[in-house]
């Protein structure tokens, strides 16, 4: 491994070969090298990936991760890339595209394959793919040999902006989403703005939606950039994805640094949203009618709601956030009935309750969000039943 010192001089080398690009340094105490990487943003870091890896990584043993649908469209200039760079990569793990993916047998497959081609320690997983494939091969990572290295190449926006920063790793089981993981950091996360083309639009809004959870946190000026280049954004703009890319994985980094395996109240504030968003994923049974993101958003909206009804945030910040939702095409309602009984049963198995109180995210304005220790579970339903 090498120091720190030497690894940034080697990225700076890398960096000022790259005028557009836009690196994220994430230091966790104690900053020993291994808990020290570069999130490294830009509109063609792809293309670079070999000689970004081979400058932080000392085996060049590596095994890619991915599914069908980024194969088809990535893998084969990578694997080049990669070769040109000295690497010697194993035959990549493909797998089918989709949350079912991220489950048990898979993780086994996985693993089984990593034996089969005689993987150590000193190997390092690539993970080239969304959020399940980073979510699975980074728990794969974890736990192959007592933890191998990891690095990530997220190619959709909610990957880019969210899963690929922190550090957690997982896979569903029978009882829920992401009921076994283990906390692993990347060795780097490379993240280019060109595999967003080929994303489809509905993907990208749900990846804008994260984007937006991250202002509404902490960022009213972030927010109110949102409200001019969003549109841009979303039509394809390297540039202001670029910049919007860096602001969330920023913001992201700089929460779970302070709070990395979530004992403080700092990392819950990420929840913004995502007690009510989390709520009527299920209630969509995940069956694609909703989508993570697009349940985050609309759920980012109703928390600003059940915040104004107690009198803690004005009623124009709301009306601000709707306004934009709806300018940017989001989704600001749920796509079928979701009954108010059914929502806040949900809710409630979702999260530890005492006594009748509940904690959500909740804001006091745009920008503004805390965490609420100590909210009356009776509101919360009393509040879905005048909402739905
Ligand atoms: N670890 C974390 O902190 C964290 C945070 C948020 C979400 N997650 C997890 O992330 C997962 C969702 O991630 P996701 O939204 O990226 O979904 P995903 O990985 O399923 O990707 C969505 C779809 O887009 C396709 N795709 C990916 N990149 C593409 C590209 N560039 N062009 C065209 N198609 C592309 C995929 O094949 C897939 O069909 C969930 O399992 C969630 O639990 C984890
Ligand atoms: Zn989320």
């Amino acid at each position: 491994m090498l120091p720190p010192a030497v690894k940034e001089t080697a990225l700076s080398t890398a960096r000022n070969m790259v005028p557009s690009e836009n690196t994220v340094h994430v230091s966790f105490a104690p900053a020993e090298s291994a808990r020290v990487y570069d999130i490294v943003i830009g509109q063609d870091i792809l293309a670079q990936a070999g000689e970004r890896l081979a400058a932080v990584l000392t085996s060049k043993k590596i095994c890619i991760v991915t599914d069908e649908t980024v194969a088809r469209l990535y893998l084969v200039n990578l694997m080049k890339n990669l070769e040109m760079s000295g690497f010697n990569a194993c035959p990549p793990v493909i797998l089918p595209a989709g949350e079912r993916t991220k489950n048990f047998e898979h993780l086994q497959n996985i693993i089984d394959r990593f034996s089969s081609y005689k993987l150590d320690r000193s190997a390092t997983i690539v993970a080239l793919g969304g959020g399940v494939v980073g979510d699975i091969a980074g728990f794969a990572a974890a736990i192959f040999m007592r933890g191998a290295g990891f690095a990530q190449i997220p190619t959709t926006l909610l990957a880019q902006v969210d899963s690929s920063v922190g550090g957690k790793t997982g896979i569903n089981t029978a009882a829920g989403k992401n009921l076994a993981g283990a906390f692993h950091q990347p060795k780097i996360v490379l993240i280019d703005t060109g595999v967003l083309k080929t994303l489809p639009p509905r993907e990208l809004k749900a990846g804008y939606a994260e984007i937006l959870k991250y202002a509404l946190i902490g960022d009213p000026d972030f927010f109110a950039w949102l409200e001019q280049n969003g549109a841009t954004l979303l039509a394809g703009d390297a540039a202001a994805q670029e910049y919007a890319i860096g602001k969330s994985c920023r913001a992201k980094a700089a929460i779970v640094v302070a709070d990395e395996d979530e004992r403080k109240d700092i990392r819950a504030l990420l929840n913004l949203g995502h007690s009510f968003g989390h709520a009527l994923e299920a209630l969509g049974g995940y069956d694609g009618r909703i989508l993570h993101g697009e349940a985050v958003g609309t759920g980012c909206l109703l928390a600003f709601e059940f915040s104004r009804d107690r009198g803690l945030c004005p009623a124009e910040d709301v009306e601000r956030l709707r306004g934009h939702m709806q300018k940017a095409g989001l989704m600001t309602e749920p796509p079928f009935k979701a009954a108010a009984e059914d929502m806040f049963a949900r809710m409630q198995s979702d999260k530890k309750n005492r006594d009748g109180r509940t904690t959500l995210v909740l804001a006091r304005g745009i920008g503004r969000a805390f965490v609420a220790g100590d909210i009356v579970a009776a509101d919360v339903l009393a509040f879905l039943k005048k909402r739905f």
